[in-house]
């Protein structure tokens, strides 16, 4: 298993596992990744030469913002996720940010898919800081959770 920044094709083949992941990422999801893939940091996970992986992210006032992660579905479950997270820590830690933060759709939307990206979170040790709520008539009002950096 590889770890390492994205590059234009591997961007390519990420929006690629996004876009099967339905349940998730909505066609609109997917145009802002295409934007935000490319001026944010991108990394991505490689297994037998094929990208499973990625997670993208940036930084505001200090703190690391996680801002699209995803897993090919017959990936899922086995880590993936998790090592991308260290490397954001670990990524965090050599420039001294001591905090990552995310948003995700809020808890009182029971929506299951995104119950379990909201038990990833919490399994890997973000809490939930405060509601966001949605700025627009349709958007989603989402959790900000937050995790300390040690
Ligand atoms: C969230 C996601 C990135 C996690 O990656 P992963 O490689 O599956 O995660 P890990 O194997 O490191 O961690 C697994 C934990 O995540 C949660 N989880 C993730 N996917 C799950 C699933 N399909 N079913 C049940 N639990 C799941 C559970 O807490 C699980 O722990 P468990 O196996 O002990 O029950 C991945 O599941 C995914 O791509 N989800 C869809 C996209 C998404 O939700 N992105 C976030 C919004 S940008």
């Amino acid at each position: 298993m590889i770890i390492r920044k994205a590059n234009s094709s591997d961007i390519k083949k990420s929006l690629d596992i996004a876009k099967t992941l339905k349940q998730w990422f909505t066609k609109e999801a997917i145009k802002n990744m295409k934007i935000d893939f490319v001026i944010n940091n991108t990394i991505i996970v490689i297994n037998k030469k094929e990208v499973i992986g990625f997670l993208c992210y940036n930084s505001d006032n200090g703190i690391i913002k996680l801002i699209w992660i995803g897993v090919e579905k017959e990936h899922q479950r086995k880590g993936i996720g998790k090592l991308m997270l260290d490397y954001l820590e670990k990524e965090a830690r050599k420039i001294k940010s001591n905090y990552i933060e995310v948003e995700t759709l809020t808890e009182k939307d029971n929506y299951k898919p995104y119950r379990l990206t909201r038990d990833f979170y919490k399994k890997y040790g973000f809490k939930k800081l405060y509601l966001k709520k949605a700025p627009k008539p349709r958007w989603d009002d989402v959790d900000v959770m937050g995790k300390k950096v040690k």
